[in-house]
């Protein structure tokens, strides 16, 4: 990613799926899904699932950000703690350069574990009150076997400057801190074993809004140091405006529309994105003129039982009768290197 004068995300030339940069790529998940069961009776026999991710593909290049964006319920944190190896995939394949992770050895996993980490929206629920933050920065280190006590304090202290913390930091506890400070610990810790990917789940959604700019900064500050890719999970499209170079846009368990960043805000083609795009401030007063607000009817529905065809198809105002029968692949359309998950999928009016 790189930044113009101005302070505009610039996003280099097309490619692939969406915009992809120059970099190789890290992460490819491939037709992800994750059911949970519903159970019921004294037998707890399953009568259902929660299908909280069905059919979710992208990919992620060294050094670039993927923004994951939709509202609360539609399977974001769902994606990422699959890809973490927490919560248990029904479906599809997670390669990090190219080896699945969910058919490999136990060994092989231990490896790749190393290699991606992630980072919770909640760093006081998610850091362990009763630990110093030089246990919980350097804890990978020592149970990866990588390090000996004073190896260990020395990289803590130095993981610790690169969040913009002191060395003296390290022997406080959790309550000792304030919520950006604990996010700061939060990445320390998951940069602690050197990985190539950062998962961010609503890494910035608790803290004021003075205090999320500060963590964007840091993050992509370490981001031009490291070379990380980050797969930035929000449900703040403003947030994920600024600090992703490619977006996906995910609606009740799959991804209704993926390209660069200045594509899907500028020109959606999915209606979904599109209204999504309608209810967001923007500075200018200009565009808050030419901007028509679109309004969705109904509430998203249980994705225990989602509408057959297109997910959407209750809520949007383009639906006919295909919408309920054909389930639209996610395509490019529009030849616009931003596929969409719309029959009818078509640029709306730049803004
Ligand atoms: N462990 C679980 N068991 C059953 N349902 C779950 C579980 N975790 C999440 N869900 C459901 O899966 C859907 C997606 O949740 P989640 O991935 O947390 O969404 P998001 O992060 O986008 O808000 C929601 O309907 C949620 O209630
Ligand atoms: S496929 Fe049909 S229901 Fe779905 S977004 Fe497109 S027009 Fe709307
Ligand atoms: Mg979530």
């Amino acid at each position: 990613m790189t930044a113009s004068p101005a302070g505009e995300l610039a996003v280099e030339p097309a490619g692939g799926q969406g915009v992809r940069l120059g970099g190789e790529e890290v992460l490819r998940v491939e037709d992800l899904a994750v059911h949970f069961p519903i159970r019921s009776g004294l037998r707890r026999r399953q009568v259902g699932a929660v299908r909280a991710v069905d059919g979710v593909s992208f990919s992620l290049a060294a050094g670039e950000t993927l923004g994951l964006v939709g509202e609360s319920g539609c399977g974001k944190s769902t994606t990422a703690l699959a890809i973490m190896g927490l919560v248990r995939a029904s479906a599809g394949r997670i390669l990090f350069r190219g080896e699945d992770i969910l058919s490999c050895t136990r060994a092989q996993l231990r490896q790749i574990r190393r290699q991606v980490q992630i980072v919770f929206q909640d760093p006081q629920g998610s850091l362990n009150p009763r630990m110093t933050v030089e246990r919980i920065v350097g804890e990978a280190l020592e149970i990866h076997g990588l390090a000996d006590r004073r190896a260990i304090r020395a990289r803590v202290a130095e993981l610790l400057g690169l969040v913009g913390l002191a060395p003296e930091h390290a022997n406080r506890y959790p309550h000792q801190f304030s919520g950006g400070q604990l996010q700061r610990i939060g990445i320390a810790r998951a940069l602690a074993l050197d990985p190539h990917v950062l998962v961010l789940d609503e890494p910035v959604s608790a803290l004021d809004v003075s205090i999320q700019a500060q963590i964007v900064t840091l993050l992509q500050r370490l981001q031009e140091e490291l070379g990380l890719a980050y797969l930035f999970i929000s449900h703040d499209l403003s947030v994920v405006r600024h600090i992703s170079d490619r977006v996906a846009v995910m609606y009740l368990g799959r991804i209704v529309e993926i390209g660069a960043a200045s594509g899907v805000y500028g020109t959606p083609t999915h209606p979904y994105t599109q209204s999504l795009l309608s209810a967001v401030p923007v500075p200018d007063p200009a565009a808050v003129q030419r901007r028509t607000r679109i309004l969705l009817q109904g509430d998203i529905p249980s994705p225990s039982a989602p509408p057959s065809g297109c997910r959407f198809r209750t809520r949007c105002w383009k639906a006919e009768d295909r919408c309920a029968e054909e389930v639209p692949d996610l395509v490019d359309r529009c030849a616009c290197d931003q596929p969409s998950a719309c029959h009818f999928a078509e640029v709306a009016g730049a803004r």
